[in-house]
């Protein structure tokens, strides 16, 4: 018999397992690694870990990544770059090789929860001019034979993310596909459809905003607008949902209109443009996130089970392009060296973001504009420090615009010197520059700290530098004795 006390436990811990699919259910994250400096990725999965976050989309197969995800039984929806569309679509042989590689070897116990196969990002993206277009479903139907050939098929979904402009509409329930991808439309919901698979869209409030001068601002949030849309007899006061709802309708369309939706894109970002702002950001992510776990629904799907979302984005990714804008560097719910920005309540236990641990900062040091320098010459070294470092947050919008000229020059010395490591030579520029002790922030203005991929020095301990020097003197021991 089981001892009581051995019992309830159990007891709890199944009633725990049994409920947990359900709290577990709706937000996961993007984890982008275009970054100059990495956390290492079993730090960034022991940050998923502690904040329950039970989902995570890759943009591409980074084999640290991947194993360092190993045993963690977060639910991995893995990217295939748009790149790769051209080889895959034509050489089934090379799908096979890349479920082999990216797929098979980390599969299995204790291995990666691969759940999904995302074909290319946004391929459609107009501003792709269809480059993508015609890849897309033979490289889908490749992949599927190579899954259905590793006996991978039932476990292992395809899908295809897309951006929100595949369909259009200026009212939800007149959103339709757009008209150059009827075609591929109708054979990729075929195919989700037939295999069971979600249809993937990434939606931004913020964008439309960013784009369009008379985009009602408060539209773009979930706390109620003074511009709501009216379709028949529904009313959207949300973006979000006026968009979802576009796209039911293109669904509906095509014969899909029971197809379940994931978001595999949404956010905010904190800084870079004007409303890009850390604010701005907790109140979408927040309001996003209460949205979606009241199980809601939309007009055009209320009270649906939940929707599964992906937030954009887990962490900045400071080496990102600045095309788009200067807040594409800014999505993260947490800055690039894993501390949270705002407080963001996931629906768990944890009511609180928690930050990462054990991140190696490089020492309390900052580079700044010499007191003595009379900036000569200053704008080419900073037109070389923001080349190669970030210094978006400087620009028009940017929580560093308005530091003053000193200001803007120690800013760009000081990113500089943190991505080169704090290597001394590295703070310099002609003598206009010196290392301070002193954090040199000013109020919302964080000047940054380096952080460190490598193990800390303290786990590479005394013992086993010790150890190391005791066979090193063995050897040396052993190699008199030969002679
Ligand atoms: C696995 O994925 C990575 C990252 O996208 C890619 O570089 C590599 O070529 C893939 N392997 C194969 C065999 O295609
Ligand atoms: C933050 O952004 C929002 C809109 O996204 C804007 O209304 C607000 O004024 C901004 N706050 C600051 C302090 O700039
Ligand atoms: C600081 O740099 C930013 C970005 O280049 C610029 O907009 C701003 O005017 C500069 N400030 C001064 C005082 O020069």
């Amino acid at each position: 018999m089981l001892e009581p006390r051995l019992a309830t436990s159990i007891f709890l811990w199944l009633l725990a397992w049994r409920s947990a699919p359900m709290v577990e259910s709706a937000i996961g994250v993007n984890w982008g690694t275009v970054s100059f400096r990495k956390l290492r990725p079993s730090i960034v999965v022991d940050l998923l870990k502690d904040n329950n976050i039970p989902k995570v989309k890759l943009f591409e197969a980074e084999a640290d990544v991947l194993t360092a995800l190993k045993g963690s039984r977060i639910e991995v929806m893995l990217g295939i770059p748009n790149e790769m569309l051209s080889l895959l679509s034509s050489s089934p042989s090379a799908a096979d090789l890349w479920v082999r590689q990216n797929v098979s070897s980390y599969l299995g116990k204790g291995g990666v929860s691969i759940r999904y196969i995302a074909v290319g990002n946004e391929p459609f993206l107009t501003s792709y001019n269809s480059q993508f277009q015609n890849l897309v479903m033979p490289a889908v139907l490749n992949l599927q034979q190579s899954l259905v050939k590793a006996n991978l098929a039932g476990s292992v979904k395809l899908v295809v993310p897309c951006n929100a402009d595949v369909y259009q509409s200026s009212l939800p329930s007149q959103g339709v596909f757009r008209p150059d991808l009827t075609q591929i439309m109708t054979q990729l919901l075929q195919f989700l459809n037939s295999n069971g698979s979600p249809f993937i869209v990434n939606i931004y409030p913020f964008l439309s905003l960013y784009d369009d001068g008379d985009f009602p601002q408060d539209y773009a949030f979930f706390e109620g607008t003074t511009h709501p849309v009216t379709d028949g007899a529904n009313v959207y006061t949300n973006a979000f949902d006026g968009n979802y709802d576009t796209l039911v309708a293109a669904l509906t369309k095509l014969g899909y209109g029971q197809m379940p939706i994931v978001i595999g894109e949404i956010g905010w970002p904190s800084d870079g443009a004007i409303g890009a702002n850390i604010t701005a950001a907790k109140v979408f992510n927040q309001g996003l996130i209460n949205h979606v776990l009241s199980n809601k629904g939309t007009p055009l799907r209320p009270n649906s089970p939940p929707m599964d979302i992906y937030i954009f984005s887990l962490l900045d990714e400071g080496a990102k392009s600045t095309l788009p804008g200067n807040f594409e560097r800014h999505w993260g719910i947490f800055s690039f060296d894993g501390k949270a920005k705002y407080p963001l309540n996931l629906g768990l236990e944890n009511k609180q973001l928690k930050n990462a641990k054990n991140v190696q900062y490089l020492p309390s040091r900052w580079c700044v504009a010499s007191p003595s320098s009379d900036l000569t010459n200053v704008a080419n070294h900073m037109r070389l420090a923001c080349g190669v470092a970030d210094c978006t947050t400087l620009e028009y919008g940017g929580s560093c615009n308005g530091i003053g000229a000193k200001g803007n020059v120690s800013y760009a010395f000081n990113s500089y010197y943190q991505l080169q490591m704090q290597d001394s030579r590295s703070c310099n520029f002609d003598g206009q520059a010196v290392v301070t002790s002193v954090d040199p922030s000013v109020g919302g203005c964080k000047f940054l700290l380096g952080v460190t991929d490598k193990e800390s020095d303290s786990s590479c301990s005394l013992t086993y530098k010790l150890w190391v020097l005791g066979f090193v003197f063995i050897l040396q021991g052993m190699f008199y004795y030969l002679n």
